[in-house]
């Protein structure tokens, strides 16, 4: 089986981390997100996947150019953004009669065969899965009748004016005639276009909904510390890198921790990372590969990149600091928020 995966966007809501990083490489327990995307299609059944890109999508391909999996890959890259229907059309050429396409965005467990068993017994042109959220305001919101067949679909509607907390979660099975329903060669979106649409002709498309397995769209800094979390947690049944030498408490190879630093689970710490005396790691951190946290410093439920350096006494807590950051000494870095690359945090907020 196909499928069609969406790599295209700017990843905004993940500003500054995706000025230098496409979200499709952001790691997500110290495996780039795309790397565990394509573990689960293949894990799924998918033996060709074409990746339809825009904004940087040199890392993503060198990435998977040196990846030794089960399926066959293909890139196309726009020459401008072109939304998610139109990144779909474009790819056409590549695509057969029956293909699976992705936001190249979600963690998720959803099994693929259970949408094609729907699909089939359904008879239909667009099959589309979906799961529940607490604010599906951010979402497609869905609503159909009592076989699944969809009603409704209604790309993030006002707060409060949403008719079901059940959203689109970005996958779909398409039959190749849909395509004939998007325009060529313009920007276009399934969910304000397409969908619409199909629902406005009568065509069969239908939904199935999956209450019981894992989802996330990492694409926000809360929703990425939230992914990360969940991985560690084990709250979705994912790999860790690393080798858990007490519960939770994950490490990477050749790293140094000192015998008075604390790490409290869950946590893990990546190759070749240095823990000083008196530092607190966890609950809930992940430690890059060569981050170095000096000592009594405190980092908590908090995501560091490879090659962040840590000040004596400073506090990282509820942040994501992308590669090689530095945070001064004593400095409480400002919580909910990510920092990109390469910066050097030396005022924080009070202690
Ligand atoms: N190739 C390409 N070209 N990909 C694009 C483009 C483009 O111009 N624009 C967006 N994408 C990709 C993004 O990289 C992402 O993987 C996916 O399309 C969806 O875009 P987002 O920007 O992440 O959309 P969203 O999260 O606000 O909403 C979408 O996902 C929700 C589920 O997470 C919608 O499909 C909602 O209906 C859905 O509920
Ligand atoms: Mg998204």
């Amino acid at each position: 089986m196909q499928a069609l995966v969406l790599v295209g966007g700017f990843g905004t809501r993940l500003r500054p981390l995706t000025y230098h990083v496409p979200k499709a490489m952001v790691p997500i327990v110290n495996v780039p997100f795309i790397e565990r995307f394509v573990d689960y299609l293949e894990a799924n059944g998918i033996t060709h996947i074409v990746f339809a890109m825009g904004y940087l999508p040199d890392p993503i391909a060198n990435h998977l150019s040196k990846r030794n999996g089960k399926a066959k890959y293909d890139f196309v890259v726009e020459d401008q953004p072109l939304d998610t229907g139109g990144a779909i059309k474009n790819a056409e050429p590549l695509l057969g009669e029956r293909f699976f396409v992705f936001n190249g965005d979600v963690l998720t467990t959803i099994p693929l065969r259970e949408i094609l068993r729907v699909h089939e017994e359904r008879n239909a042109l667009l099959t589309i899965a979906l799961t529940p959220v607490d604010d599906p305001s951010r979402y497609g919101v869905v609503v159909t009748d009592s076989d699944g067949r969809v009603q409704a679909f209604i790309e993030k509607p006002p707060k409060e004016t949403a008719p079901s907390n059940l959203i689109n979660a970005g996958i779909y099975l398409y039959e190749r005639e849909v395509l004939n329903h998007i325009p060529t060669g313009q920007p276009y979106s399934v969910e304000r276009g397409l969908y619409p649409k199909l629902l406005e002709i009568g065509a069969p498309f239908y939904a199935v909904a999956f209450p019981n397995d894992y989802w996330l769209d990492i694409g926000k800094v809360e929703h990425y510390l939230q992914a990360n979390f969940d991985v560690l947690s084990r709250k979705a049944p994912l790999p860790i890198p690393g080798k858990e030498i007490r519960q939770g408490v994950w490490v990477g190879e050749g790293v140094q921790i000192a015998p008075t630093a604390k790490l409290q689970p869950p946590v893990l710490i990546g190759d070749g990372c240095v823990v000083e005396d008196g530092a607190v790691i966890g609950p809930f951190a992940v430690l890059g590969e060569g981050v170095i946290v000096k000592q009594n410093a405190v980092v908590q439920d908090a995501v560091l990149w490879d090659g962040c350096v840590i000040g004596e006494n400073a506090n990282v807590s509820r942040c994501v600091l992308g590669s090689r950051c530095e945070v001064g000494e004593g400095v409480k870095v400002e919580p909910d928020r990510a920092y990109g690359c390469n910066e050097r945090i030396e005022t924080g907020v009070a202690a």
